[in-house]
């Protein structure tokens, strides 16, 4: 059954504005006829704590190399960021491994600024908040609950002094084409000329490696995938069977990304009681649940480009499997 959407609109359940937009979103994406669920609701307190344990895993590659580059380059970075009166913003800021080593860097040179970590898991916000504070007692720390969106709402009342933004791990492989741009000239939109970002970007390799990445053989990845299940059912009382449903990732040639889906092992309906209404699964239906693009070096000079940020430096691992780039708006 293809449930029209109007049905979520007519319901009255008692949800507040961000179950209710969970629940829209929900209602559209399992009503499509190739069903799909937005990735960010992959991340609450548990989905950030699978994404913490993902980042340790031997085959995921990204948290290393960008480790890597901390590690070698921190030195440059801290000289380019200056000596007084910045922000560091990080957008999804997670446990905030990598961000420790900038952070001891810049403490080690005295620099004065105020560090600002941003994650929709208030349990990483406070995690990072309390371990930081515990470890680098003269850090300055502001600490902010919010999703991407609400977040550079908060960073555009911040003009009256110097922001530089950390957007690490490649998140921004996880945004459509279309949805990377609107986040960009919006983030641009939200800070000074002459601010700088620091964004990571994956870099396209030979497939195996990437393939591996999102295929670990402890299954963390595939359980912080299914977490949006668990999610729908614990927060819009849905009834989805989780035994029912594989985790199932594959690369996709031409849009250089790896794709994720939950796939309905057997024909079966699922009631979300928020919506009050129910979905129907065929025998390997897929649900899309993740995009992780992949980058080339032509690309991200043209999303710099037609964004509004001018390339300071480029940095890559000694692989070059990744690449955090350092912008500046124009
Ligand atoms: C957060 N993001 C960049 C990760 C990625 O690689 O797409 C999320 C992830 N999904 C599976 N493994 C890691």
């Amino acid at each position: 059954m293809k449930a029209p959407l109007s049905r979520y609109e007519e319901t009255d359940f008692d949800l507040d504005e961000q179950q209710r937009q969970f629940a829209e979103d929900v209602a559209y994406g399992l009503s499509q006829p190739e069903k799909r669920l937005p990735c960010k609701y992959i991340y609450d307190d548990v989905g950030s704590e699978l994404f913490s344990r993902i980042m340790e895993l031997p085959e995921y590659y990204p948290t290393q190399c960008e480790m890597e580059i901390f590690d070698t380059h921190k030195s440059d970075l801290a000289k380019i960021f200056g000596h007084t009166g910045f922000n560091i913003v990080e957008l999804g800021a997670g446990d905030g491994q990598k961000t420790r080593v900038l952070i001891d860097e810049l403490l080690d040179r005295t620099c004065d600024f105020t560090y600002v970590p941003l994650d929709i898991s208030e349990a990483a916000v406070n995690g990072i908040s309390d371990r930081f504070a515990d470890d680098f007692p003269k850090l300055s720390i502001n600490g902010i609950v919010s999703d991407y969106f609400e977040g550079l709402r908060w960073l555009a009342d911040q003009n009256h002094c110097r922001n530089i933004v950390l957007f690490l791990g490649s998140t921004i492989g996880n945004f459509t084409p279309q949805g990377r741009s609107v986040f960009l000239k919006n983030l641009r939109r939200s800070i000074n000329t002459g601010d700088l970002v620091l964004i990571g970007f994956d870099m396209v390799k030979e497939i195996d490696t990437i393939v591996r990445a999102y295929n670990d053989s402890q299954g963390v990845t595939a359980a912080f995938n299914q977490n949006i299940l668990r999610r729908i059912n614990s927060e819009l009382d849905a009834d989805f069977d989780l035994d029912n449903f594989i985790y199932y990732s594959t690369w996709d040639a031409v849009s250089r990304a790896i794709r994720s889906y939950q796939v309905s092992c057997c024909r079966q309906e699922v009631y979300v009681g928020k919506i009050g209404q129910t979905f129907e699964f065929e025998p390997w239906e897929a649900v899309h649940t993740e995009s992780s693009h992949k980058f080339n070096e032509e690309q991200i000079a043209t999303l710099a480009d037609r964004n509004g940020f001018a390339i300071e430096a480029c940095y890559t691992d000694a692989d070059q499997y990744y690449t955090d780039c350092l912008w500046r708006a124009k």
